[in-house]
């Protein structure tokens, strides 16, 4: 049982095809539409039409990382099991990395509240010595 469903997985002929982001952004018309779900690369160009969701959703989403927009919809299993026969590869170890990298909101709250923090213990060692 185990060894067949590993035979399955060396089967899959997009494992170890790897794409970067930028290539796949290329991808982002009705010629050619890619999308990424939970870091894989899928060509949905012939599937456009035939989406119950609608064309427009996945000409959105094309050429960029649609994981969040297909989980918030919810997709059955079907729809999953689907999914797979349009994957073309995986998203490239460094194009993960950049995908998901910590967004410059986040690393400007990392010096914004430890700067505020300071500025109140330099007032407060102010008030406390000018007594
Ligand atoms: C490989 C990619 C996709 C496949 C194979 C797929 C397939 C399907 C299928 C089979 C359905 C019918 C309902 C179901 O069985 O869950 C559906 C509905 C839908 N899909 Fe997708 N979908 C894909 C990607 C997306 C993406 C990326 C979005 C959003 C940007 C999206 C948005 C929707 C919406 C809004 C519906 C309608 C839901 C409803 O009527 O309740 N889909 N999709």
């Amino acid at each position: 049982m185990v060894k067949s469903e590993n035979d399955k997985c060396e089967k899959e002929p997009w494992r170890g095809q790897y794409y970067r982001l930028e290539e796949i952004q290329k991808h982002n018309h009705s010629q050619s539409t890619w999308i990424i779900l939970h870091n894989r690369v899928y060509d949905l160009t012939k599937f456009l039409e035939e989406h119950p969701g609608g064309e427009e959703v996945l000409r959105e989403q094309a050429g960029g990382d649609a994981t969040e927009s297909f989980e918030d919809v919810g997709h059955s299993t079907d729809a999953r099991n689907l999914s797979d026969t349009f994957i073309v590869g995986e998203l490239h170890p460094v194009s993960i990395l950049s995908l998901h990298s910590v967004p410059d909101s986040f690393s400007w709250t990392n010096w914004v509240i430890p700067a505020i923090a300071a500025l109140i213990v330099a007032l407060m060692y102010r008030f406390y010595m000018s007594e």
